[in-house]
């Protein structure tokens, strides 16, 4: 038997300045006010509260004593939280309570171009080639140039992010959590020698890539497991520039755009280019600044033809040139 548990979340705001921030960024965007200018609708829409002000009924402390809720105040200067019942209730809580809407961005990249990126080997744990080493270069001028108040730097704990951060001068912060996605007993093996070896496996990846795992490695879906605590610290911190690997950078991408699990592992995050993120109301706002520094492809395409009786060929149909 299934119990429905209802949890109810209030939000409350009475910060004028807020209010006023939140029509403009918001509101303003919505068909009602298409011919308005910002001062007609800011008072129009100032209206409309009180009209909701009317009817609104808020979650009373003593007569809603039985039911579970949290109450939010001015976006997280204070909280009330009641009969927290159950695991999911209490990571609502946790995640409410760690969300804010200071103006930041987050700065998304991949590490230089490793030694084995250029041999088209998945995973292992190589330096980096010498465009690599440029790009690192280039991206301490971005982040310079780019004047950023604050900013967190952080990287796996594996070498190519490790000294694409090195090049920076700025101190930065090594997370294991960071590392690529495990591939297991394909670790340095390239698309081709993985189809040779293992093409059952080869085949059983392409039918659900999200939801496969490497033998003795990970899934996507357990990175994503793996990735929680960086997310959460993420959504605590101001400014942060993530320096990572493909497959986690698509689980980061997915989380704050909000693409599904299919999309996520075909997502397109190229060696040497550097995602903005910027928190909007409802979204984040994404910008793509590639630095310029020639890198090798190794996004590799759903191939058309995923069935396990498939000719060797077909498999390789999507497999990016490499050395
Ligand atoms: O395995 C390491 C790669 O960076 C992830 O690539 O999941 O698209 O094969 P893939």
């Amino acid at each position: 038997m299934c119990v429905l548990q209802v949890f109810f979340i209030e939000s409350v705001c009475e910060d004028p300045e807020i209010i006023a921030q939140n029509i403009v960024q918001v509101k303003l965007n919505s068909p009602d006010y298409v011919d308005c200018n910002t001062e007609e609708a800011v008072q129009d829409f100032m209206k409309r509260i009180r009209c909701y002000e009317n009817s609104y009924e808020p979650l009373d402390e003593v007569m809603d004593r039985d039911l579970s809720y949290i109450k939010v105040m001015d976006v997280g200067m204070r909280y009330l939280v009641n009969r927290v019942m159950d695991h999911i209730q209490s990571r609502i809580v946790y995640y409410l309570m760690n969300i804010h809407i200071t103006p930041r961005s987050i700065y998304l990249c991949r590490h230089g171009e490793s030694k084995l990126n250029i041999r088209g080997r998945i995973g292992g744990d190589s330096g980096l080639s010498p465009r690599g080493k440029q790009f690192a270069v280039c991206l301490g001028k971005f982040i310079q140039e780019q004047n950023i108040k604050d900013l967190k730097v952080w990287t796996s704990q594996m070498k190519r992010t490790i000294q694409t951060a090195e090049a920076l001068d700025v101190p930065y912060e090594q997370w294991k959590a960071l590392n690529e996605i495990d591939a297991g007993v394909c670790e340095e093996m390239m698309y081709e020698e993985i189809q040779e070896h293992y093409p059952l496996e080869f085949a059983l990846r392409d039918q659900d890539k999200f939801r496969y795992r490497y033998p003795k490695g990970e899934s996507y879906e357990d990175l994503v497991q793996r990735l929680e605590p960086v997310i959460m610290e993420l959504e605590r911190q101001e400014n942060v520039l993530v320096i990572c690997h493909q497959a986690v950078m698509r689980c980061l991408l997915a989380y704050f755009l909000d693409k599904s699990s299919d999309e996520l592992a075909y997502l397109k995050c190229p060696l040497h280019t550097v995602l903005k993120l910027t928190p909007v109301a409802y979204g984040c706002k994404i910008e793509s600044v590639s630095l310029k520094v020639e890198a090798v492809n190794t996004h590799r395409d759903k191939p058309e033809n995923v069935d396990f009786c498939r000719l060797a060929k077909e498999a390789l149909l999507t497999v990016p040139t490499h050395q």
